[in-house]
C-alpha cells in the first residue's frame, strides 16, 4: 500500500521555514460574495481518529478526511510506526497490523503537536511508547501534564528525561488498569489521550471534568464502532468499560466547525449572503449566537446555514472550552469586530499568547487596544491592504478575512500555517467571488513582515 501526500515541507507548529516563507496570498478586497461554500471534514477530529486507528489490528476506513498538511504529518507518523496507509480523495485506509515501532521521531513530533495522541494507543496496544515532549508553540506553553497524569493513573510508568517521554505498562500482560481520573482543566487532548488508552484497559475508567468538544464525541463514536464501551462523551463525565480487543470500522469525520465558523464570518465581514454546508448547528451554537447578536440573520436548511448579514455592530466575546465560544475562532471574529459599528471587547481565556493578530490587524487600519489577553476594538469604516503575517493557523485565517474587505491589495504571509487547517481556502473563497491568488516570490524582493511587528 502507499499513500500520496501533499508537499509537507512545512513547520506546522511554529517557525516559518525559509522555503515556505516565500509563499503568500495576494488578496484584493472589496468584493461582495455570494453562493455556497462546502465545509471539509474536521482537522482536529481526523488527526485523533488516525491515531486511534492504532488501537486495532484490523483495517480502518476514515472518510471525509480533509486534505491538509497536518493530516500528512500524522500519516508520516503512522508510517514511521510501521502502519500502512492509502489515500483516495478524502478517504484514508489504515492498516495498523504492521505496528511495531513504539518511538516517534523528534522532527515529526516537533512539526505536529497532535502526534502526541499516539501515546495512548501505543501504551494500550503494545505496552510501551517513547515520544518527545511536543513543547510549546506561538499561542502558548501548551503543557501535557494532564495527559501524563491520566496515563499514570491508568498504571503506566512514565519517565520524562531530556525532553523524551518514556512510558511503559508494567506486568506480564502489559494491561492498563481502569481508574478514576479528575482533570484539572478540561483539556481536549488529555481527554482524548485517556479515552483512547482506557478502551483496552482492564476494568472501568471515568474521566471527570472531561472536555466536551464535538471532536471528543466524534472520537468516542468511532471507538464505539470499533467495539469500545464508552458512555457520556460530550458531557463532563465519561465512562469507559475496558474491552479485550477493538475491531476495524468505517467512520465519517464530522464537518469542521472552525472552518464553517470562518466562512460564516467571511459572509458577515463582507456583508454578503453565503450558504455554508455541511454543518452541525449545535457545534456552532456559541458562534451563531454572537453572529446573531451583532446583527446577522441565520437560517438553517437541511444540512447548511444561510447567513444574511445586517449592519454589523460590536459585541463582546470571551473564549471558553466547548460549549463556549471557541478560542480557534477568536482571531477571525476579531477581524469582523474591527469592521463593526461601535466598540467590542474580546477576551482570550484558553491560551496565554493568542493575540498576535492584533498587531497585524492594526497594520490594516484596525483600532485595537490590547491589555494582556483582552482586546478592546473600536470598529473602523475601512480597513486597508497591507503586508501582514499570520503567526499561527487561526490568525492567518483572520488576515485572509480582513483582506476580503480591505481597500486595495493585502499580502498575507504565514501560509504554511493556513495550509495546516484550511483546505484550499483561496479556491473556496474565490468560488463565491473573492479575488485571492497564491504567490511564491523571493524574500529578497518582498517586504517580509515579522510576527507581532507593531503598526506604526
Ligand atoms: C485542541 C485543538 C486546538 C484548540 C484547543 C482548545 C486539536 C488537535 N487541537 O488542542 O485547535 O485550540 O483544543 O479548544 O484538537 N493545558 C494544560 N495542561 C495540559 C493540557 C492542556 O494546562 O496537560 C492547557 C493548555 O495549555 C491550554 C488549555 O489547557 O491553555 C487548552 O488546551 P487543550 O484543550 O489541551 O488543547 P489541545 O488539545 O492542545
Amino acid at each position: 500500500m502507499s499513500i500520496f501526500l501533499l508537499s509537507s515541507n512545512v513547520d506546522s507548529v511554529g517557525e516559518v521555514s525559509k522555503q515556505n516563507s516565500a509563499l503568500h496570498l495576494e488578496s484584493r478586497g472589496g468584493y461582495s460574495l455570494s453562493g455556497d461554500i462546502k465545509v471539509s471534514g474536521a482537522k482536529n477530529s481526523a488527526l485523533v481518529l488516525m491515531a486511534a486507528s492504532l488501537l486495532t489490528e484490523e483495517e480502518m476506513l476514515i472518510k471525509n478526511v480533509p486534505n491538509l498538511t497536518d493530516i500528512n504529518g500524522m500519516a508520516e507518523i503512522l508510517i514511521s510506526l510501521g502502519v500502512q496507509l492509502k489515500r483516495s480523495s478524502s478517504e484514508i485506509y489504515i492498516s495498523p497490523q504492521g505496528l511495531h515501532h513504539v518511538e516517534l521521531p523528534y522532527d515529526l513530533v516537533h512539526r505536529l503537536r497532535a502526534s502526541f495522541f499516539c501515546i495512548g494507543p501505543l501504551l494500550a496496544r503494545l505496552g510501551k511508547a517513547k515520544i518527545p515532549l511536543p513543547g510549546g508553540c506561538r499561542i502558548g506553553a501548551r503543557p501535557v501534564e494532564e495527559h501524563i497524569k491520566g496515563l499514570k493513573a491508568l498504571g503506566a510508568q512514565i519517565n520524562i528525561s531530556n525532553g523524551l517521554v518514556t512510558a511503559e505498562v508494567p506486568g506480564l500482560n502489559k494491561k492498563l488498569q481502569g481508574t478514576n481520573v479528575i482533570l484539572d482543566c478540561p483539556s481536549v487532548g488529555a481527554t482524548e489521550t485517556i479515552l483512547m488508552a482506557a478502551t483496552l484497559a482492564e476494568g472501568t475508567t471515568t474521566i471527570n471534568n472531561a472536555a466536551q468538544e464535538p471532536e471528543v464525541q466524534d472520537l468516542a463514536k468511532m471507538l464505539n464502532s470499533m467495539g469500545a464501551l464508552i458512555e457520556g462523551a460530550g458531557q463532563s463525565t465519561i465512562t469507559i468499560k475496558g474491552v479485550k480487543k477493538l475491531y476495524g470500522c468505517n467512520h465519517t469525520v464530522i464537518p469542521d466547525r472552525i472552518e464553517a465558523g470562518t466562512f460564516l464570518i467571511a459572509a458577515a465581514i463582507t456583508r454578503s449572503n453565503l450558504r455554508i454546508s455541511p454543518v452541525i448547528p449545535e457545534h456552532l451554537k456559541a458562534v451563531l449566537e454572537k453572529l446573531s447578536d451583532c446583527g446577522c440573520s441565520i437560517k438553517f436548511d437541511q444540512d447548511g446555514i444561510n447567513l444574511i448579514p445586517g449592519s454589523i455592530k460590536g459585541v463582546d466575546i470571551s473564549t471558553e472550552p466547548f460549549p463556549g465560544f471557541p478560542t480557534d475562532l477568536q482571531a477571525p471574529f476579531m477581524a469582523l469586530m474591527a469592521t463593526a459599528q461601535g466598540k467590542s471587547k474580546i477576551k482570550e481565556n484558553v491560551y496565554e499568547n493568542r493575540m498576535q493578530h492584533v498587531y497585524e490587524l492594526k497594520k490594516m487600519g484596525a483600532s485595537i487596544h490590547l491589555e494582556g489577553s483582552t482586546a478592546e476594538i473600536e470598529g473602523v469604516h475601512e480597513l486597508k491592504g497591507a503586508a501582514v503575517i499570520g503567526g499561527d493557523l487561526r490568525s492567518s485565517a483572520a488576515m485572509v478575512l480582513a483582506s476580503l474587505v480591505a481597500k486595495g491589495m493585502t499580502k498575507v504571509w504565514g501560509i504554511n500555517h493556513l495550509d495546516r487547517g484550511y483546505e484550499s481556502i483561496e479556491h473556496k473563497l474565490n468560488s463565491v467571488g473573492a479575488d485571492i491568488v497564491r504567490k511564491e516570490k523571493s524574500l529578497e524582493v518582498e517586504h517580509f513582515p515579522i510576527v507581532g511587528e507593531r503598526a506604526a
